[in-house]
């Protein structure tokens, strides 16, 4: 199916389920190499990267831990320029390699939010996993760790991302048709 429709949107095919799962892969593989011998704690930026963390957490093969936090800039499909804490950290962070794991970054906001909490935590080597870079809207200076896929600033659905809370259940991302 090349195109969708939810609600009254209309969405066309952008990644392909195969393409997407080929770098996910691909980000395990790195993954392994650049941390082999460290505690590593996932830290999964719900909701939607919770699919991307299954994927990756299937193809690792290193000791490692994973945990949730819940953070919200998104209304509908703008970003409200404001992250609220819905879920927050509990554990400690020292001495663990933390890998945040985001399914999008978009303006860099909340991944800002998220480093600024887990340094509150005690984590001093921090880095970033992230299926999808927005890089015309990104505003921060960090660099991506481990990148899937750069792309335009349209809104995207599938693989975990939603609009409205629909369309995570896709298998490939979708691009919304201006
Ligand atoms: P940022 O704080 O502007 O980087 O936005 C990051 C969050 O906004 C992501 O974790 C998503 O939840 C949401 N988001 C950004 N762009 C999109 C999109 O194209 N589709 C769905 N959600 C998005």
């Amino acid at each position: 199916m090349n195109k969708i429709k939810i609600r009254d949107r209309i969405f066309e095919k952008f990644l392909g389920e195969e393409e997407i799962l080929r770098k996910v892969r691909e980000i395990a593989r790195k993954i392994e190499d650049e941390n082999r011998g460290k505690d590593i704690i996932f830290l999964s930026i719900l909701n939607g990267a919770y699919v991307f963390t299954a994927d990756l957490l299937r193809n690792i093969n290193l000791n490692v831990k994973v945990s949730f936090m819940k953070m919200s800039s998104y209304s509908g499909d703008k970003s409200t320029g404001e992250i609220r804490r819905l879920i927050g950290l509990n554990e400690d962070l020292r001495n663990l390699t933390v890998i945040v794991l985001e399914d999008i970054i978009d303006t860099g906001l909340t991944l800002e939010g998220v480093i600024d909490d887990i340094k509150a935590r005690g984590a001093t080597d921090i880095k970033v996993a992230a299926l999808l870079l927005k890089p015309d809207a990104y505003k921060g200076s960090r660099r991506i760790d481990y990148l899937g896929f750069e792309i335009p600033s349209d809104f995207v659905i599938g693989y975990g991302l939603d609009w409205d809370g629909f369309g995570r259940n896709l298998r490939s991302v979708y691009r919304i048709v201006k």
